[in-house]
């Protein structure tokens, strides 16, 4: 294992929980909620507009998603899906790096998002200026960096990976004799090391929600559930990533609690994953992983703050008022494009499988 390096504290002053919690917008009552899906539908068709929405933001909205021909899935077909689309306007129900990965795509297209505060902790965690030091003084790196990061991390870097393609680029890398330079996610980048065996140098970013996941309570679920399967995804520390039966993105999770034969699953990711997870499964019991609970850095305890902002009135409003649009600096687009572009293409040639999971 190589040297390890960047210590960066997560918490951020301007965006700290509290203020993502305190922006989670209202939700609709039973009686108003009909009328406001119409009306999101009709607004959406109007303006040839597609939502495109991850498996963590509520219900509703993954559900709206699939009934309007858009999509609900993990980040890596989110922005190929975005990509492809015809529509004008793509709506983005997830958090502000998935936004801008779609207006970098395509940037002749309007791309919209309920709440553009929607932050997450390892974009947060890894500010361009000191990640371009990083790389600076590490010329002899591959620089790859995980889809949850800022246009700018994004410019400076050869490749992006989203969570369901980062261990076949690593290898690959591997495989040409590269040195790859990691960022944000120290989990998933030390997940990527033992798997892959590629000497690595990691950012020590992480993700506020995956990180509280505690080894000791899930070994106490799973004795209480012996004959549960523990599905974890990569952000998660190592102690939980070594208790699980699959370790994957967001869409293979979905797809492993379909295909194992298990009655039980015990869940460490987002509890938002749950709702396509049940539905696709109902014979099955989803348990979620422990977190720490009370005293936990983040108190969501297996929600994550930022895509629990995304809800239906908010989508309401973006769509009656075009307000928040999500810009990225033109200078910067033709640069951030190449690593999303790369992993896009790389997927294709592996035939690696980027479509999500859909109605089926
Ligand atoms: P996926 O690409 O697996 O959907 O992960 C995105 C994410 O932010 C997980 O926390
Ligand atoms: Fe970021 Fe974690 Fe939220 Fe995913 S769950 S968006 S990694 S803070």
């Amino acid at each position: 294992m190589s040297e390890k390096v960047v210590p960066y504290a997560y918490e951020h002053p301007g965006s700290p929980t509290s203020v993502a919690w305190a922006k989670v917008p209202r939700e609709p009552g039973a009686a108003e909620k009909p009328e406001l899906i119409a009306r999101i539908k009709r607004m959406l068709k109007e303006q040839d507009a597609v939502l495109v929405a991850h498996y963590y933001v509520h219900a509703d909205l993954q559900d709206l998603a699939e009934a309007t021909g858009g999509i609900v899935s993990d980040s890596l077909d989110m922005a190929n899906f975005g990509h492809r689309h015809p529509a004008k306007t793509i709506v983005v129900a997830g958090v502000r790096f998935m936004g801008e990965t779609a207006k970098i795509l395509n940037p002749e297209k309007r791309v919209l998002m309920p709440d553009l505060k929607a932050e997450c902790s390892l974009d947060l965690g890894c500010p361009a200026d000191e990640f371009s030091a990083f790389c600076d003084a590490h010329p002899d790196c591959t620089v790859v960096v995980y889809a949850n990061t800022s246009a700018a991390v994004k410019a400076r870097a050869d490749w992006m990976v989203t969570s369901s393609i980062a261990l076949p680029v690593v290898k690959h890398l591997k495989e040409q004799g590269r040195k790859v330079l990691w960022a944000p996610d120290r989990h998933l980048g030390g997940y990527v090391q033992e798997q892959t065996g590629a000497d690595m140098l990691l950012w020590q970013g992480s993700c506020i929600v995956h990180d509280e996941y505690k080894a000791k309570e899930l070994i106490e679920l799973k004795a209480k559930h012996p004959h549960a399967k523990v599905l974890a995804h990569p952000e998660s520390p190592r102690a939980i990533v070594q208790l699980a039966d699959m370790v994957g993105s967001t869409t293979q999770l979905i797809k492993a609690a379909q295909s194992l034969d298990a009655r039980e699953f015990i869940v460490a990711t987002d509890n938002g994953i749950m709702h396509k997870m049940r539905t696709l499964c109902p014979d099955k019991v989803f348990l979620e992983a422990p977190t720490a609970g009370v005293g936990a850095t983040c108190t969501s305890c297996s929600h994550c703050p930022w895509m629990a902002m995304n809800g239906l009135l908010n989508l309401a409003e973006v769509l009656e008022t075009g307000k928040n649009e999500i810009h990225v600096d033109p200078a910067i687009i033709p640069r951030a494009v190449l690593p999303i572009e790369r992993m896009l293409a790389f997927a294709r040639q592996i035939n690696l499988p980027t479509r999500g999971i859909g109605n089926a």
